[in-house]
C-alpha cells in the first residue's frame, strides 16, 4: 500500500485556492469510480428509515406505473435502482439508465438481464441519444449534489421529460434532522483538512442542492409551472463500531482524498465517536436525505 493521498487537478486546485472548474470536477469523480466502483450502493443498501425503506425503494415509490411508461435513471452508478425497478415494476416498461463511470456501468450491466435496460455512457448535462419528451419519469439517486453546474442538468431533465411527467432525486438531506450525522460530518472533514485544508470550503457540487430553499428555487427556475415538493426523512444502519465506521464514511467523498495512513487514524476515532453516540446499544449511523419530487404540468 502507498501511503500517497488521491490527488487529482480538482484536489490541486483545491490546494491552489483556485476556482473549481467543471472538467476537474468529473475527473476527479470518475477516478473515485473508477476505484471504488459500487461504493455507493454499499452503504445505501444497508442504510433504512422507519418504515424499512432504503432511500433506493423510497425513490423508486416516485413511480407511477399506470402512467410511466420510459424510466430514466440520471447517474445510475452500479445499478441498484435500475434493478429494484425492473423486480418491482411492469416488465414493459422501458427502463434507461445514464452513468459517465464506465466502471459502474459494467456493475450495472452485469446485475441486469442482457437487454433489459439501455445503459448509455453519457454526461448527465447531454442527453443527446434522448429526443425531447421522450421519457415519463427521471430518477436521480445521490448524484444531483456532485453535478456543477447543476443548472445545465436539470435543463436536460426537463427537455427528455414529456409534459406530465414527473422528476424526482435523493439528494443530502439537512445535517440536523439525523441525530450524530453532524458530528460524524465534522470528524471525517477534520481529518481531511489535516491534509487538504480548503476541502469543505470547497466541496464537490452545487452546494444549493443541499439547501431545500435554493433547490426549490434552482427547480421552479429549470421546470416553470412544476409542482415542486422536498420531503426531508432519516435512514439509518447499525453494526459493530469499526464495520459501521467504514460504511458511514464512505458515503462521504472527501474520505477517499485521504492518504491511506489517515484514513486508517480517522477510522479509528470514527468508530470510538459510533460507539459513544448510544453507549450500551448497537452504535447507529443516520443519514439526512431530502426527496425531491417534480411534477410537470
Ligand atoms: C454517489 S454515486 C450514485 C450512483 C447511483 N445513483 C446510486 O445511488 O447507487 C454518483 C454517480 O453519479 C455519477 N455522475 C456524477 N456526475 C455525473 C455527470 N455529470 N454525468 C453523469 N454521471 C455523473 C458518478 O459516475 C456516479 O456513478
Amino acid at each position: 500500500m502507498t501511503d500517497a493521498p488521491l490527488r487529482t487537478d480538482w484536489t490541486d486546485r483545491l490546494a491552489r485556492g483556485t476556482a473549481p472548474d467543471p472538467a476537474a470536477l468529473r475527473a476527479h469523480l470518475r477516478t473515485i469510480h473508477r476505484d471504488h466502483a459500487g461504493f455507493t450502493e454499499s452503504c445505501a443498501l444497508r442504510c433504512r428509515d422507519a418504515a424499512g425503506r432504503t432511500s433506493y425503494a423510497r425513490l423508486a415509490e416516485a413511480v407511477e406505473p399506470d402512467r410511466h411508461r420510459v424510466l430514466l435513471d440520471v447517474a445510475c452508478g452500479s445499478g441498484p435502482l435500475l434493478e429494484l425497478c425492473h423486480a418491482t415494476l411492469p416488465p414493459g416498461m422501458r427502463l434507461i439508465g445514464i452513468d459517465m463511470s464506465p466502471e459502474e456501468l459494467a456493475l450495472a450491466r452485469a446485475r441486469l438481464p442482457a437487454g433489459r435496460a439501455d445503459l448509455v455512457e453519457a454526461q448527465a448535462e447531454r442527453l443527446d441519444f434522448l429526443s425531447d419528451g421522450s421519457v415519463d419519469v427521471a430518477l436521480c439517486h445521490w448524484a444531483l449534489t456532485l453535478m456543477d453546474p447543476v443548472a445545465p442538468v436539470l435543463a436536460e431533465i426537463a427537455r427528455v421529460l414529456a409534459p406530465g411527467g414527473r422528476f424526482a432525486a435523493i439528494v443530502d438531506g439537512p445535517a440536523a434532522a439525523a441525530p450524530g450525522y453532524g458530528a460524524v460530518h465534522d470528524l471525517i472533514y477534520r481529518h481531511v483538512q489535516a491534509e487538504l485544508p480548503a476541502y469543505g470550503t470547497v466541496d464537490l457540487g452545487d452546494p444549493r442542492v443541499r439547501s431545500a430553499g435554493d433547490l426549490r428555487a434552482l427547480v421552479h427556475a429549470a421546470f416553470p409551472g412544476a409542482r415542486v415538493r422536498v420531503e426531508t426523512g432519516v435512514v439509518t444502519m447499525s453494526a459493530p463500531a469499526e464495520a459501521l465506521a467504514r460504511e458511514a464514511a464512505g458515503f462521504f467523498y472527501a474520505a477517499f482524498v485521504l492518504s491511506p495512513a489517515a484514513r486508517v487514524r480517522m477510522l479509528a476515532d470514527l468508530a470510538a465517536l459510533l460507539s459513544g453516540i448510544a453507549p450500551g446499544s448497537v452504535p447507529t449511523f443516520s443519514m439526512p436525505i431530502n426527496r425531491l419530487l417534480v411534477d410537470l404540468p
